[in-house]
């Protein structure tokens, strides 16, 4: 079995697991611990330490971390949700120095849409799919026949007066006390508008509430096909590890 070891870093919790990389699926315990208060690099570094240790293995297992935070060349370019240390931080450098292997180091929800492309939601389907991940922010990857283009961030367009993960993320339903029916009415806001600039082939919603994806699906009024992430809450974890991992399976 060629397998890979897949964390997600984000704002609440920081989890790990190994994948295996033909079937996607997690072939060890899903380990699971809070964020540090404060979200900083050196406290973030030890829990990601721990989990490693925890799921057993060796420096020679590939290894693919995924961070909530604009990533170009394992750079962390932006920190909406965690701590303001992570901005121009050589996150990649850092892992692969301190845990003494090499890091595939990505965006969350990039990694999110990889994994959908490959192994969910998104496996086939031709032209522009936009993932968004809907959780503490609301995370997005563009995925064009498969392929990522990397750190599309539309979670940040601004509408509706505000940068729009403020009130259609998950943390914001819930910090408003919204009902499915009102978010619902304010997913469909924002989908229309990107729908209206990108006009993509799908949208796969993701993030803990896509498992509720019935009581609000139906609700949201566009043209476009929706459908809920297959991985779930583990796409983070599976596409870190498949991009970590990838030139295994050639
Ligand atoms: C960040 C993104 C991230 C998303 C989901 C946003 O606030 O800017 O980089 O993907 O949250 O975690």
């Amino acid at each position: 079995m060629t397998t890979a070891l897949g964390i997600d870093i984000g704002g609440t919790g920081i989890k790990g697991a190994r994948v295996d990389l033909t079937s996607g699926e997690l072939v060890s315990e899903r380990v699971k611990y809070a964020t540090p208060e404060g979200g900083h690099p050196g406290d973030i570094l030890s829990v990601v330490a721990q989990i490693l240790d925890d799921l057993g293995g060796t420096s020679s297992d590939h290894t693919g971390i995924c961070f909530p935070a604009v990533v170009t060349h394992g750079i962390t370019r932006s920190a909406a949700n965690v701590s303001a240390d992570w901005i121009d931080f050589p996150a990649r450098d850092m892992f692969a120095r301190s845990l003494d292997r090499d890091i595939h180091f990505v965006n969350d929800a990039d990694a999110a849409g990889v994994a959908e492309a490959r192994y969910g939601a998104a496996q086939g389907v031709r032209g522009l799919v936009i993932m968004l991940t809907l959780g503490t922010g609301i995370g997005s990857a563009f995925l064009m026949d498969g392929t990522l283009v990397p750190n599309s961030e539309i979670g940040h367009l601004e509408l509706l007066g505000t940068d729009i993960e403020k009130r259609a993320s998950n943390a914001a339903r819930e910090r408003d006390g919204l009902s499915f029916p009102e978010w619902a009415a304010i997913l469909t806001q924002y989908l229309t508008h990107v729908e209206k600039i990108f006009s993509p082939e799908l949208f796969i919603i993701g993030g803990g509430i896509s498992k509720e994806s019935q009581d609000f699906f139906p609700l949201i009024d566009i043209a476009t096909p929706l459908k809920a992430a297959e991985l779930l809450n583990n796409a983070g974890i599976v596409g870190a590890a498949y991009l970590a991992g990838n030139s295994l399976l050639d």
